[in-house]
């Protein structure tokens, strides 16, 4: 099983009785929305590729050999025209995923590292890069190169200015450089990629077929040390039995039959380093706080000092067809010369690979937790909330609602909408309904020509038309609002009104559903404590984009409903004592939402 969440297609609404969204943020310039669109096309032809292509790597080969003249490849090499050649190689590596089949494709974690986070995190270790002439460097977990490729780029072009002349400089980058990759395909396609860009930026035939070996890396031994390694490590459980050889070596880390396969890397990697070598691996957020982890957290200080941990912005448009939280963990081996500082660098690192640094925090020694970043975007101070909450903490769904994403798409279903009211049809709720000032009002937005009626097609069974009194959350906020939250109860006198045949509520709305006459905690009450700015605060530390996740506000960890106070002048100020029990911003995501990180 994969930690990461797998998605097949487009990301899961909550309520999978809802069509997702469109997403909106992919432009046709956007080189991601090309790339998906890329691999749209290939799932679409999967079928007739396969049996024109004796392997998926075959069909990766055709595409990246410009003199390949089979239809196929070539439609499909059009599609990657005016991409940078880091990006190609991201799709065509992604591509290569997505022919070998889901089940394969979850076996290994085949996920790769989109190029912006491969160039943070060789930004982020610079310093082991360029220390001595010539440091030796092995991804453990190669995949499509997204790490090798632009590393040798670097040393390459280190060289040249340290004087050597190209054909030296290529040699020498390749001689410091290493791959293991389990699975054939990959180990030839990365070498392959990296051979290409060699050839295609600097001129040079450089054999790079030996780089990449074909091999499990938890089951190999080296006869040398290296003084970086880098990565991004398989994510998935261990479930096998009989892998004591695997595991002994990881001592603490080693969960028994919960062992997650990136703890092992992490272990392996740090045996595998010089004294004062480098590691730097993105990985999940899980083993930074969560209480399962507190092996693998005593067993990485045992070995090395944590140099920096840089939390990844996105989790839903990082990798392709996976969800998953991700950080950027940066260590150093205890060695002579090296300090055993219990500080470590801070760090955010947004959706264009931008890293902002956002003070120091400790990693104590005996594998307590340590402490995540995350920054109060829109803000000029960071502030640091510690994530995942270890305390007991409520939900949304504790508080006896759940959360559905408007339904209603008006450019899909133009013929479905009405500006005046008639039989079969049912107000539509947008999210200009929901005002500043936290009430509600229907057809707030109708002078603006928003319609305001919808006629469902089989009113009855339409599962997203809602009779009850939801609380109404603006699903995108934009610069110019004070809050990142914007929420309105329904009032009374409309949920009594269109108690009959309900009402819908347009996609740019988050519906928070009673699943009862009697919540645990009022309408008005959770709609007034959304719009606080203790929740504001909280919720901007963990979502860092305009737009509201409903996902992250199902993870949103909130007070025991017991403590909330009485609504009123002192609501706000209140609410910081009923929060005070609440260490982290997020429920762990195994008991929220689709992701399956161990908090
Ligand atoms: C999450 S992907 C990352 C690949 C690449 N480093 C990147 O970031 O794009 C993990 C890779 O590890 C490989 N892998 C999985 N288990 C492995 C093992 N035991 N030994 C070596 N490679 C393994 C998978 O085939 C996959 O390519």
């Amino acid at each position: 099983m994969t930690e990461y969440a797998t998605r097949t297609h487009a990301p899961q609404a909550i309520d999978h009785a809802v069509p997702a969204a469109p997403d909106h943020a992919l432009e046709a310039t956007d080189p991601r929305a090309n790339v998906l669109k890329f691999l749209s096309m290939l799932r679409r032809d999967r079928a007739p590729i396969l049996s024109a292509y004796a392997t998926p790597l075959d069909f990766c080969l055709a595409v990246i050999d410009p003199d390949h003249a089979e239809a196929k490849a070539v439609a499909a090499r059009a599609q990657l025209d005016g991409l940078d050649a880091d990006m190609r190689d991201y799709a065509v590596s992604s591509a290569y995923a997505l022919l070998i089949g889901d089940d394969r494709r979850k076996a290994l974690s085949a996920y790769f590292t989109p190029p912006v986070l491969a160039t943070a995190t060789l930004d982020a270790i610079r310093p082991f890069l360029e220390a001595g002439r010539a440091p030796t460097i092995l991804d453990p977990a190669c995949g499509g190169g997204s790490f090798l490729v632009p590393t040798a780029r670097r040393l390459i072009d280190a060289h040249v200015a340290a004087g050597l002349d190209i054909t030296q400089a290529c040699a020498q980058a390749t001689g410091q450089l290493q791959g293991i990759e389990v699975d054939p395909g990959l180990a030839a396609l990365s070498g392959n990629l990296l051979g290409r860009m060699i050839r295609r930026e600097y001129g040079i035939q450089q054999d790079t077929s030996g780089i990449v070996r074909c091999a499990n890396t938890l089951a190999t031994s080296l006869d040398h040390g290296f003084d970086l390694i880098i990565g991004n490590p398989p994510y998935s459980k261990l479930f096998r039995s009989g892998l004591d050889q695997l595991t002994e070596a990881a001592g603490r880390a080693d969960l028994g039959g919960h062992t997650n396969l990136y703890a092992l890397f992490v272990i392996k990697a740090l045996d595998w380093l010089k004294p004062g070598g480098g590691l730097a691996f993105v990985l999940p957020t899980s083993f930074v706080a969560g209480p399962y982890f507190a092996g693998l957290r005593h067993e990485i200080r045992k070995r090395a000092r944590v140099v920096e941990l840089a939390m990844h912005q996105q989790r839903e448009d990082l990798f392709i067809d996976a969800t998953q939280d991700v950080c950027l963990l940066v260590l150093q081996r205890h060695g002579p010369g090296v300090a055993d500082d219990y500080h470590y660098r801070l760090g955010w690192i947004d959706a264009a690979g931008q890293r902002t640094a956002l003070g120091t925090a400790s990693a104590p020694a005996d594998g307590e937790p340590w402490h995540l970043p995350v920054a109060l975007a829109g803000t000029a101070t960071a502030h640091h909330h510690q994530l995942i909450a270890v305390n007991a903490a409520s939900t949304l769904e504790t508080y006896g609602y759940r959360i559905r994403v408007g339904k209603v798409v008006p450019t899909r279903e133009r013929a479905l909408l009405h500006a005046e009211h008639a039989e079969g049809r049912v107000p539509v709720l947008w999210a200009s309904d929901i005002r500043v000032n936290g009430s509600f009002r229907f057809q707030s937005g109708t002078r603006t020509g928003k319609f305001a009626w919808y006629a469902p097609i089989n009113p009855e069974s339409a599962a997203y038309v809602c009779r009850g009194r939801a609380v109404l959350v603006q699903r995108t906020s934009n610069r110019d609002q004070r809050r990142r939250l914007n929420a309105a109860p329904v009032t009374k006198s409309f949920a009594t009104q269109h108690k009959r045949d309900g009402y819908v509520a347009e996609n740019h709305v988050i519906v928070l559903e009673p699943l009862s006459t009697t919540p645990m905690v009022s309408q008005e009450v959770l709609a007034r404590l959304l719009n606080s700015e203790v929740v504001n605060a909280r919720f901007s530390a963990v979502s860092g984009s305009f737009s509201v996740s409903a996902r992250l506000l199902a993870r949103l960890a909130l007070p025991d409903p017991s403590t909330l106070p009485e609504l009123g002048d002192q609501f706000d100020a209140a609410l910081a004592t009923a929060f005070a029990p609440i260490d982290g911003v997020l429920v762990a995501s195994e008991t929220k939402g689709p992701s399956k990180d161990k908090a």
